[in-house]
């Protein structure tokens, strides 16, 4: 009989962290408002808002209930109804959902090799008299160097910019923060984010105008809490105080377990310097990555799936999932908007993996992880 060997080293792709004392500052403070009564549109969620705001550097901050609802608010409130909406096609399925809910049309744009995000000279080559704005995202935490280039874009063509920075609390590129760069930014705290508030979401904006317009919709689209006036099309997109209290305590964690992340991330590029086999993605200088994932090319585009069953099976190395497997414009849904091939993306989702990062991953794991891949690419 065949002996299966599995390794005694188990190295899980994602892993989440509450610290002993966090869980107890938090169970205290449910407890609070579930004696109170106060369980949602309360104190906790407008410390989260206020902290939020001042972390990203910008005015305002209104909390939802996730980052999809995040992004539909956002382009509700810019008034996508009947017009296109260029979109990274390597992005999650609520970028461009997103956009289709808010009534617009999701036009997608290939990938740029750097930075898994969007090139200008691609944006410029997809618009057109009915395109409305361009959503930018920073894939794994990466915030391109190309940044200030694509906000002059829009700003030369009348264009609005949104920032999907769900995987970015922290990342930065020249001192400016993600989601501060556009009109507004959406933030994600989905558990396998850097930071979470078990499901939950924020907008962030120096634009008055778009936050009163995010608090109307998350409400119901009521002119105010306490009028029952429903002055838009809203929902209920509110966030509750029990996911706000998780979200102010891991957002004080979060300086910490970013630095956690760069750690690992280190040990990583000096382990792949001059390795054929797989090569990083790699921080623009003056930008600040907060590795939501570590991204690695692949040189050949075969073998992903082999080499991912052979590192969980014989390495009990599991990888974190690609950002991402495949582009949107050939996911069946979005078939309709896909109007040419967008060969970059068609090449390089199938083509990089993520290598297990989280917060609190020790350095030895990521000595083993390395060893692991480079055994396992030959
Ligand atoms: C790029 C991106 N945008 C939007 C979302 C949606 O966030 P949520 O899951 O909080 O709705 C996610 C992830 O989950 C994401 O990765």
């Amino acid at each position: 009989m065949n002996e299966v060997k599995t390794s005694p080293i188990q190295v899980p792709a994602a892993k989440i962290q509450f610290l002993p004392e966090d869980r107890a500052w938090i169970a205290e403070r449910i407890q609070e408002v579930l004696a109170s009564g106060h369980l949602t549109l309360g104190k906790y969620g407008a410390e989260f808002e206020e902290k939020f705001a001042r972390f990203c550097g910008v005015r305002h901050a209104v909390a939802v209930s996730s980052g999809t609802s995040s992004l539909e608010i956002i382009l509700r409130a810019l008034e996508v109804q009947g017009k296109d909406v260029l979109v990274s096609t390597n992005t999650f399925f609520a970028t461009a959902a997103a956009v289709v809910h808010a009534g617009g049309n999701p036009v997608f744009v290939d990938m740029d090799p750097e930075s898994f995000g969007v090139r200008p000279v691609d944006v410029t080559a997809a618009l057109t008299p009915r395109t409305a704005g361009l959503v930018v995202v920073h894939i794994g935490g990466v915030v391109s160097r190309r940044m200030p280039e694509l906000v002059e874009l829009a700003q030369r063509n009348g264009l609005w910019l949104v920032e999907d920075a769900a995987h970015a609390h922290g990342s930065s590129f020249g001192g400016v923060g993600a989601g501060a760069f556009g009109i507004a930014g959406s933030f994600s705290f989905y558990p396998t984010k850097v930071m979470t508030s078990a499901e939950g979401g924020m907008i962030v904006t120096n634009d008055g105008r778009i936050a009163q317009e995010a608090r109307i919709y998350r409400d119901q689209g009521k002119a105010s809490f306490t009028q029952n006036a429903h002055i838009r099309m809203g929902y209920n997109w509110r966030m509750s105080e029990p996911h706000a209290i998780i979200g102010v305590r891991h957002l004080e964690r979060l300086p910490a377990m970013i630095a956690g992340r760069q750690r690992i991330a280190a040990v990583y590029d000096a382990g792949l310097r001059g390795f054929e086999g797989l090569a990083p993605l790699l921080v623009p200088e003056r930008g600040v990555n907060n590795y939501y994932k570590y991204i690695a090319i692949l040189k050949d585009r075969t073998g992903r799936t082999a080499l991912k069953a052979l590192l969980r099976e014989r390495y009990g190395v599991s990888l974190a999932g690609e950002v991402y497997e495949e582009p949107l414009h050939r996911q069946p849904v979005f078939e309709k908007y896909a109007r040419r091939p967008l060969p970059v993306s068609e090449d390089l989702c199938a083509r990089h993996i993520c290598l297990p990062i989280y917060s609190g991953m020790m350095e030895d794991e990521a000595h083993y992880v390395l060893s692991a891949v480079k055994e396992a690419l030959g």
